[in-house]
């Protein structure tokens, strides 16, 4: 069994060769190769190829699946950096930002084609389950930006539909991740099933990490301009609780700074939710799922040995700091 660091190393390995882009036309290309360059945890490859490795030696299509879904994420990324009006990725400049606008609806719309187009390359026997799975958790991605740019201009949204919100625009890919790696090992429907579902508990806690840090993180370490979710009006976990907690002078206070998008507005929401400590709020939500996605990998009928990699990156991802 591998442990993330080795899978990650053999995974970018992989996507080096041969250059998955063409060179021409370049300002449709070097976008793509730009952000997929950049870095990037790999998270969702790593799930995907560890899925896989519970079931024997990794496959090949195992690999192409993986590029996939990295494939897949950096696509969403560019689009979501559009969406968000993000000026920062990886620590590097947005797609959007650096190349404009045109090149990022065009390179991302590509990437997305080139994703479908490695996923389509697994074994034939594979094809129809793998491709359902992806199509499906394509489009709840899709619908999940779609609620997360609906709350931005919804006044009050329920931790309820906060959760739903991120399984879609998150969870379920990690989820996919685990149930593709899981199928092109020999799964059986159970063991794939639940392995989605604790990719789906891993997912919504590390979207809960994804919210906390981009308000609480450090810019050096997330690659992201910090309070960006604020500036935005995202209804986060951190909001909602916000607005719950608040008192009559602070539900005051928040309703005039929802009007602004400057680094003061960031600052004094930032103050309000310490005061409330709703950051210790959120960390006990993110651990509450983490425990949720352990105990799925706990019920799996695999001997303990071969899970422990994805427990350790389970924990680490509790802690990230990026
Ligand atoms: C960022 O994903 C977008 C979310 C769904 C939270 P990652 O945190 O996995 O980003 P990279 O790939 O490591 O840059
Ligand atoms: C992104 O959520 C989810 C997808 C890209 C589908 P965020 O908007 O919170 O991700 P970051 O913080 O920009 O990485
Ligand atoms: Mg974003
Ligand atoms: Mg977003
Ligand atoms: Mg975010």
């Amino acid at each position: 069994m591998h442990q993330f660091q080795e899978i990650s190393t053999r995974f970018e390995a992989y996507l080096k060769q041969p250059g998955i882009f063409p060179e021409q036309p370049a300002n449709l290309y070097d976008p793509c190769r730009y952000l997929l360059e950049a870095g990037g945890k790999r998270v969702r490859p790593a799930l995907c190829l560890m899925a896989n490795e519970l079931f024997g030696t990794i496959t090949e299509d195992a690999f192409k699946a993986a590029a996939a879904i990295e494939l897949f994420h950096n696509f969403t990324l560019i689009h979501d950096d559009i969406m968000d009006k993000a000026p920062l990725r990886r620590g590097k400049p947005t797609v959007h930002a650096k190349y404009g606008l045109t090149a990022g609806i065009l390179s991302g719309d590509v990437m997305s084609i080139f994703s479908f187009d490695c996923l389509s390359r697994v074994n034939p026997v594979f094809l129809p389950r793998v491709l359902s799975v992806y199509n499906k958790t394509a489009v709840e991605v899709c619908e999940g930006q779609q609620w997360d740019m609906d709350f931005e201009v919804q006044e009050t949204v329920s931790i309820e539909q906060y959760l739903h919100m991120i399984t879609l625009k998150t969870s379920v890919l990690l989820a996919a991740s685990m149930q593709i790696g899981a199928i092109l090992g020999g799964a059986t429907e159970a063991q794939a099933a639940l392995l989605y579902e604790f990719g789906k508990n891993l997912g919504i806690a590390f979207q809960l990490q994804d919210d906390y840090l981009d308000t609480f993180g450090e810019e050096a370490k997330t690659g992201k301009q910090p309070g960006g979710d604020i500036r935005a009006n995202k209804k986060t976990f951190l909001m909602i609780k916000c607005r719950e907690l608040a008192g009559a002078a602070a539900t005051q206070l928040l309703g005039e700074l929802l009007l602004r998008d400057d680094e003061e507005k960031v600052e004094q929401v930032t103050g309000l939710l310490r005061d409330l400590e709703v950051d210790a709020i959120s960390r006990s939500m993110i651990h509450e799922f983490s425990d949720k996605a352990f105990g799925n990998l706990e019920q799996l009928d695999i001997e303990p040995a071969k899970k422990q990699p994805l427990m350790a990156l389970a924990a680490y991802l509790l802690n990230r700091q990026n």
